[in-house]
Parts: structure tokens; C-alpha cells; sequence
């Protein structure tokens, strides 16, 4: 049976991450720092293992990989945090407090599991970044600075660790109804007015998430790695059609002699 460690795992896109990699055979650690979540999501996930960690600790992240009992084979970087302020309000705290869970995290359980992947023969690993990362955002400067350092760390650990048969690429979710963004959803009029801007018309859910990682921690992706993958009902790219712009400007630039 193959393995896999989901951190952030008590809640939100974590937990439907591991309930369908539960579904799909794999044993699933929920790493998690809040332990209540761990073990409560755990309680109902068959073949799952609670593991109480945060991922900005070393100490805690060796000691979660030796409850585990394995090396998994495949390490998804999920957990992340947001602090929302305009970037001239944002306090240095808040600041420190995003780059540790998001991006200092996701480098101290990537290095830590690569080095166990090592000694397996390889493995894969998935991180959660965000079109955020993609695209600058309202109050959100923190967060999307460090979705986007995450993208190019994916790259980095690709190139440096493909040698050791690890695979390590990305996940972009977009509009995602649910986790950190259930509360901006359960307003009606913002449900609205973001739902219609998404090209398919439909918010993101959880599986639509789940789905994409567990597509590239599969092998049915073997030969692809530093990838990121945009899941978000192609709203990233429709931000130019977003703009109004009258019909006449349409003849600018041909040449009508
Ligand atoms: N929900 C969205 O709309 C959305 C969109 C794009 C990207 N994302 C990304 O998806 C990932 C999951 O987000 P979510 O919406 O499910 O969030 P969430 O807040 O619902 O869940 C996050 C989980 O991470 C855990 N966690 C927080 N700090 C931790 C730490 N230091 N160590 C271990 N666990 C920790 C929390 O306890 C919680 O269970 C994040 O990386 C987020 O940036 C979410």
C-alpha cells in the first residue's frame, strides 16, 4: 500500500486531500498543528493516522515522520496561512508569521522527507500554492508573495532532486469554495460577483483541488515534475476580458486604405 503525508490536513482542501487519497488506497498521515482537527478528520478517514506538527518546527516534522513509521511516498505541502492588510498596514509580525507556515515550512518538510525519499528510491511532492502566487491580489501581499517564492522553490527542488527519483511540482487553486475562503463565499452578493468573473462559470471545489494532486502525485504523472498547475475554471487568464473596453476600439490598428 502506497503512502501519503498531508500537512494542513485537519481542515479545509487538506482534509478532502486526504479523504480522497484514503479513497484511492493510499495510508494517509494528517499532519496538522492543531491537534483536535488531526485526530477529529482522522476518526473518519479509513487507513488514516493523526501526526500533531507544525510545520515550522524541525523537531516536530522528524518526530511526525517517525510516528508515521515510513517514508511515504508521496509528501503534499498544504498548510498555509493569510494575513490580510494592505502592505503599508501589514505588521512585521503578520509579515514573519506567512513566510514561516508558507514558505519556510514548505522548504522544512520538503528538505526533511526528500532525504527519507532518498533513502526509498525516490517519491513525489506536491505543494499547494495559489493564483495569488500568480496574479497580485487586494490585502494579500504577504500571502501571494510567498505562493509565488513557493512556485519557483517547486522548480529549485525539481531540478536539484529529480536525480533521487523525487518529483516535485505544484497545485494552484483558484476560486475555491471552501477552507480559508468559506467565509468570503458565504456572503451571497461576493459569491455572486466572483462566481460570474470564472470563465466556467462555477466556484472550485475541494475535490476539483484534490483531484489535480493527486493526478501529479500519481504515476500517471511520472515524467512530469517542477509543474504547477492552474486549477481555477481558467479565471487567471481571463483578466484582460474582465476589463470593459467599447466594440469601436476593435478597428484600432487595421488599416482601413
Ligand atoms: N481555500 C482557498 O480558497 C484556497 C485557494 C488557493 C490556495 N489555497 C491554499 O490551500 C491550502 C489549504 O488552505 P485551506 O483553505 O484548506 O485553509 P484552512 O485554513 O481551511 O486549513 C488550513 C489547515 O492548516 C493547518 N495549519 C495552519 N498552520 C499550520 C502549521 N504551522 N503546521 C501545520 N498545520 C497548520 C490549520 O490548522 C488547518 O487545519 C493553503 O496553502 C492555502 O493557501 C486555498
Amino acid at each position: 500500500m502506497k503512502s501519503l503525508i498531508v500537512t494542513g490536513g485537519g481542515a479545509g482542501l487538506g482534509r478532502t486531500i486526504a479523504e480522497q487519497a484514503s479513497t484511492v488506497g493510499y495510508r494517509v498521515g494528517i499532519l496538522d498543528v492543531n491537534e483536535e482537527l488531526a485526530v477529529k478528520a482522522s476518526s473518519s478517514i479509513e487507513n488514516s493516522v493523526p501526526l500533531v506538527a507544525s510545520v515550522t518546527s524541525y523537531d516536530e516534522i522528524s518526530d511526525a515522520l517517525a510516528t508515521f513509521g515510513e517514508s511515504p511516498d508521496v509528501w503534499i505541502n498544504n498548510a498555509g496561512i493569510v494575513r490580510f492588510a494592505p502592505l503599508l498596514d501589514l505588521s512585521i509580525d503578520d509579515w514573519k508569521s506567512v513566510v514561516d507556515v508558507n514558505l519556510t515550512g514548505t522548504f522544512l518538510c520538503s528538505s526533511l522527507v526528500a532525504k527519507a525519499m532518498i533513502d526509498k528510491g525516490g517519491g513525489s511532492i506536491v505543494n499547494i500554492t495559489s493564483i495569488n502566487g500568480i496574479s497580485a491580489g487586494t490585502n494579500s501581499g504577504a500571502y501571494g508573495s510567498t505562493k509565488s517564492a513557493i512556485s519557483l522553490l517547486t522548480q529549485q527542488m525539481s531540478l536539484e532532486w529529480g536525480q533521487y527519483g523525487i518529483r516535485v511540482n505544484a497545485v494552484a487553486p483558484g476560486l475555491i469554495d471552501g477552507g480559508m475562503s468559506a467565509p468570503i463565499y458565504a456572503d451571497p452578493q461576493f459569491r455572486k460577483l466572483r462566481t460570474e468573473k470564472v470563465p466556467t462559470g462555477r466556484l472550485g471545489s475541494e475535490i476539483d483541488v484534490a483531484n489535480a494532486v493527486l493526478f501529479l502525485s500519481s504515476d500517471e504523472a511520472s515524467y512530469i515534475t517542477g509543474h504547477e498547475l492552474v486549477v481555477d475554471g481558467g479565471i487567471i487568464n481571463s483578466i484582460i476580458a474582465n476589463l470593459p473596453r467599447p466594440s469601436s476600439v476593435d478597428t484600432v490598428g487595421i488599416d482601413e486604405h
